[in-house]
């Protein structure tokens, strides 16, 4: 098998001329889900055709060849997006693509979706690794969408039971959140700023507060004391 490389990969938004690949899409996240034992219920061609025409999703191709794919939907009244479907065929792993793909579909959701509030679920490092880079952080899955329909795509994942138990607060899942607000506020480097409140500033002190801090602290030395404020007045007209 050749060495493939991020620069052969076309990463675009998906449209009626990639159709053809919806069955190749679904059969690789299946396979996947399988091999990760998450057991995630197959999407239906229809969606995922419909995803690709309603401008949706994300493709990646080498020349004709389907390299991976990921596409966003939208959820309690298009407050909150998720990034879902996340693929990358076997032979395309580790290169970089699945940051392209993810990279795509954020500024897609963004660019759809302006106030909403990004976020996804994932037990997996490297997704977890690419949306710290892309600004979302972790959160408790409160802070997530409460529509039932998003969640009801958890019920076919092994793990259903232990979402149910602890009455949809935690599960296997980190819960991961990007808020457009925080970026507002300042962006650095494409990360969000932190609250003005969480910074930390560091207290400068002159000099002369340092010394300051030095004078004897018995008063009844009068030589100590005074030979200090003869230091104090040659210092302060530095
Ligand atoms: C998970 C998946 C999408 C990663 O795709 P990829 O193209 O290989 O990822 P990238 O090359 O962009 O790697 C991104 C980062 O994750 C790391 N990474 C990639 N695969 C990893 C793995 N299996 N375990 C741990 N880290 C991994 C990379 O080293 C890189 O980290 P770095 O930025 O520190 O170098 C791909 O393995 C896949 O399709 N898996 C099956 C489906 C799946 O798990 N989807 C996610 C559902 S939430």
């Amino acid at each position: 098998m050749t060495e493939k490389s991020l620069k052969d990969i076309q990463v675009v938004t998906a449209t009626v001329v990639h159709l053809k690949y919806v069955d190749q899409v679904n059969d690789e996240i299946d396979a996947a889900s399988k091999e990760r034992g998450t057991g995630i219920a197959r999407r239906t061609y229809d969606y995922i055709a419909n995803k690709m025409l309603e401008g949706k999703a994300v493709i990646a191709l080498d020349g004709d060849q389907f390299a991976g794919f990921c596409y966003l939907e939208s959820w309690g009244h298009n407050r909150f997006v998720a990034n879902s479907g996340l693929i990358v065929a076997k032979a395309y792993r580790s290169i970089g693509l699945a940051t392209e793909i993810k990279r795509k579909i954020f500024n897609l959701s963004r660019m759809k979706f302006p106030d909403a509030k990004i976020f996804g679920l994932t037990t997996g490092l490297a997704v977890m690794k690419i949306n710290h880079e892309l600004g979302y952080r972790p959160v408790t899955f409160s802070e997530l969408t409460d529509d039932e329909d998003f969640w009801k795509g958890c019920q076919s994942c092994v793990n259903y039971d232990i979402l149910q138990r602890t009455n949809r607060s935690k599960c296997l899942c980190t819960g991961m959140l990007f808020d457009p607000k925080w970026e507002a506020k300042k962006p650095v480097n494409g990360n969000p700023a932190p609250e003005e409140s969480q910074i930390v500033k560091p207290k400068r002190n002159s000099l002369l507060d340092v010394i300051q801090k030095l004078k004897p602290k018995n008063g009844n030395n009068q030589v100590k004391e005074s030979k200090f404020n003869v230091l104090m007045t040659i210092l302060s007209k530095i």
